[in-house]
């Protein structure tokens, strides 16, 4: 459920009429409804029934420190994967003991970053990371706390390209015998704690089988680690939940977290989640105007470089037109201006549409503006955040000057 609708025939994102935000600020240009995130972390906190539990945002997929701060005002903690997303997350105060540390490759600098802030906990990755980790707290006199993201060897299903927990992945340890050999190593190491069980499957998964293998997993691998001496604090089973993209049924939250208390009901410790998708997915769209149309094909002024989602994973993402019209319905192919052939936002796609209208696509918060990029020397969009009746610009559109800011001219 989101706040993006239709009232008297044009789009509104809460109270504001899309077209006044185009107008305004041009397109192409992300919005993001505020009320709708705010919704999704009531949706997840309240799910928990019976069980102590810690949503950490996974901040990759939407990382404006605006909308950092709404998830903090929130009370929820953040899942990162590098040392920018730590400052980001230090940025806005997070405490910082609400920071759990992913990713297969985390450097001398962002260890130690993550050391001197004294974060929950690193899920480390690797044997070599744990060692690593555990030399540079030694080096600087600290006691750190850790924990093992161990690969279930699950098949999440989805696209090839976001699943994570199958054998032969890059991410998580496994076999559960060298998860073993880790906990003891860690139960005698002076410098490291063992404190948690992590685990991520993957992302945008539509069955919630894979979450109950993963958490049975989870279970039986942390009566295992009880057995090693360690106090386990949490067990985190990751993010990956799927939303609609377009009418597809996707579990609820809800759902999931009924299967997660279920399965660990033995289970004291505390239960953290990582979603980042089902939190501000549906609550951001980008918009953008038909500049021309050429036989099938709407050309669009968004383009691959600002949604990468379409060429990168053939995803399908709805789009709507901001003055609501199923007349003369056409099949088009909405494509934007780069000049790359995989530059298409959706193929076959059924709308009325005409030169200078402007249209949402939708499901476009998670995984957008945060991977776009300035291919073709095209400016990153404006970010605009709706508040109820408000709005607010929370990144404005780049210029020419931060398209060439870092780069040196020989003839100056
Ligand atoms: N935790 C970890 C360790 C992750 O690697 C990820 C996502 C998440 C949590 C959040 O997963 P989510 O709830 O958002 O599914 N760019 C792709 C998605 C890549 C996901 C990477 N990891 C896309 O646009 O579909």
């Amino acid at each position: 459920m989101d706040y993006f609708l239709y009232k008297n025939g044009e789009l509104f994102c809460e109270e504001i009429n899309l077209q006044e935000i185009a107008k305004e600020f041009g397109t192409p240009a992300y919005v993001y409804s505020k009320k709708t995130i705010e919704r999704h972390i009531n949706v997840y906190k309240n799910a928990f029934q019976k069980k102590d539990s810690l949503i950490c945002f996974s901040v990759k997929s939407l990382s404006n420190i605006s909308i950092l701060n709404i998830l903090k005002e929130k009370d929820c903690g953040f899942d990162i994967v590098s040392g920018g997303e730590l400052q980001r997350a230090l940025h806005i105060k997070t405490n910082p003991k609400k920071i759990i540390f992913s990713g297969v490759g985390k450097s001398n600098e962002e260890i130690l970053k993550g050391i001197n802030n004294e974060i929950l906990s690193f899920n480390i990755e690797s044997e070599s990371e744990l060692f690593r980790i555990e030399k540079i707290a030694s080096e600087n006199n600290k006691v750190v706390d850790v924990a093992i993201r161990f690969n279930p060897e699950v098949d999440s299903g989805g696209h090839e390209y976001i699943k994570t927990g199958r054998k032969g992945d890059k991410f998580g340890i496994s076999p559960n015998d060298l998860v073993l050999k880790l906990s003891h190593y860690i139960y005698n190491s002076k410098h490291l704690r063992l404190i948690g069980l992590a685990c991520h499957i993957g992302s945008q998964i539509g069955d919630l089988e894979s979450y109950k293998l993963t958490a049975i997993n989870i279970r039986q691998l942390a009566e295992e680690i009880d057995k090693t001496g360690n106090e386990l604090k949490f067990l985190d089973l990751g993010g990956g939940l799927g939303i609609p993209y377009n009418s597809d049924k996707t579990p609820s939250p809800k759902d999931l977290v009924s299967i997660i208390e279920e399965e660990l009901k033995d289970r004291n410790e505390k239960i953290i989640l990582e979603p980042g998708r089902s939190i501000t997915g549906n609550a951001g769209i980008l918009l953008t105007k038909v500049e021309y149309i050429k036989d099938n094909f709407l050309v669009v002024d968004a383009a691959m470089n600002d949604l990468l989602r379409p060429a990168l994973y053939d995803a399908k993402h709805d789009i709507w037109n901001l003055k609501q019209n199923d007349s003369d319905n056409k099949k088009w192919t909405i494509v934007g201006p780069v000049c790359e052939s995989s530059d298409i936002l959706a193929k076959d796609h059924e709308m009325n549409a005409s030169e200078g209208d402007i249209l949402a696509i939708k499901t476009a918060g998670a995984y957008g503006f945060v991977m776009s990029s300035n291919y073709n020397s095209r400016v990153r969009a404006p970010e605009i955040l709706v508040d109820n009746n408000q709005y607010t610009v929370i990144r404005k559109r780049e210029s020419f000057k931060d398209l060439i800011r870092n780069e040196v001219s020989l003839n100056d």
